[in-house]
């Protein structure tokens, strides 16, 4: 039986891979947008006191419905596109896995195709999620974005979001080829390559990325956090494989840039995580090991790396909860060294704030 077009999504992949990267702290009120089956929305119940949740498809909000009366919660179903039936309204957190694939813009089945050409679905989300967040609210969203040639991936969904006001982390899981791309979702609906009429869709969907200039399909998760300040924007790219749940790591994040911009680093005492190790790689060289690189990593959260120089590995080693502030151990080490202190200065605030916001060592 071939998929119907108002199919609703059982638990998929994806559906896991959202309440994995969910954050579990509690909240008073949570939108999940485009429900499907309910799953999120049961599932933010468990850490909210209000949950509403939509969909545009009214099977969905009849099995959403279905599924929130068996685990006996109370769940506000609205229909409606987007963000139309809550409209005015603001909510602590957003979830939302919506149908970001990127096409031409043709809906073949509504949990997964927008109607919207290329990223467009992901674009509307991202661009409008931190109008409908309280202050301080935090949305938690699966996205994906097209890799243009002659673009960096990073500006484009950074251009979605406004100046002022959000603060966004954005995870890039994986990169899909557009041939690939195309293939897996129509197998994904049932259809088969093979068929003429398929393989004549698949010609226009990689046709249309060709004209479009698209080289690949990015996919991953996107979290926001409504302030009153000025955007921060971080879009990376982590796509090696780690096992931790980011939910609760994207909440870190957040709080590891409050504390950036309200300190100055220089006057502050740092120690290194208990998760972070230092690694150093030697290749064999001409008069035994040569040191090729230096870098520190955090076994924990998404496994972030940053390299090094012997300089960097001596500050961090350095550093104590009991210890000296950041400037004067660096003026230690360019002393100790011979270094430029200005220069050792002005290195190691960027470092160090890059370690900040990555976890790697935190203030004491
Ligand atoms: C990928 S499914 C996700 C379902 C469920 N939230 C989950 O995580 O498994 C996307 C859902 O968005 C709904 N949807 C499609 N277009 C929509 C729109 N314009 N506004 C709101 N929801 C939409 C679909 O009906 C579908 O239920």
């Amino acid at each position: 039986v071939p998929t119907r077009p108002d199919h609703v999504l059982g638990v998929g992949q994806a559906s896991l891979s959202l309440l994995q990267a969910t954050p579990t702290d509690r909240v008073g009120s949570v939108l999940d947008l485009g429900t499907g089956c309910g799953v999120q929305a049961i599932r933010a119940a468990d850490h909210a006191d209000e949950v509403t949740a939509t969909d545009i498809n009214p099977r969905c909000l009849t099995l959403a419905a279905a599924s929130a009366a068996l685990n006996e919660i109370d769940i506000d179903l609205l229909e409606g596109s987007w963000f139309e039936p809550v409209a005015g309204r603001t909510f602590d957190r957003i979830v939302a896995n919506p149908p970001f694939v990127v096409s031409a813009g043709r809906v073949e089945h509504s949990y997964r195709d927008s109607g919207l050409d290329l990223d467009g679905a992901s674009r509307l989300m991202i661009s409008q999620a931190a109008e409908h967040l309280n202050p301080g609210g935090t949305a938690a969203m699966l996205a994906s974005w097209v890799h243009v040639e002659g673009e960096d991936w990073r500006t484009r969904v950074a251009s979605w979001l406004p100046s002022h006001g959000v603060d966004a982390w954005i995870v890039q899981r994986d990169v899909a080829d557009p041939a690939l791309y195309v293939g897996t979702w129509l197998r994904d609906g049932d259809a088969d390559q093979r068929e003429p009429e398929v393989a004549v869709r698949a010609e226009q969907w990689l046709d249309h990325f060709e004209e479009q200039g698209v080289e690949g399909v990015g996919f991953g998760f996107v979290y926001l956090r409504r302030t009153d300040l000025p955007s921060d924007v971080m879009a990376e790219d982590l796509r090696h494989a780690f096992t931790d749940a980011l939910g609760d790591e994207a909440i870190d994040y957040f709080r590891r840039l409050d504390w950036l911009r309200t300190h100055e680093v220089l006057d502050a005492r740092f120690a290194v995580r208990p998760d972070t190790a230092l690694e150093r790689v030697h290749l064999p060289g001409e008069d035994g090991w040569d040191q090729v690189v230096v870098r520190v990593h955090r076994s924990g959260g998404p496994a972030w790396q940053h390299e090094v120089d012997d300089l960097a590995a001596a500050l961090l080693g350095g550093m104590r909860a009991d210890g000296l502030p950041l400037g004067d151990l660096v003026s230690l080490l360019a002393a100790a060294h011979g270094e430029d202190e200005d220069d050792l200065l002005t290195q190691s605030v960027g470092l160090v704030h890059g370690l900040v916001r990555h976890g790697l060592i935190e203030p004491v």
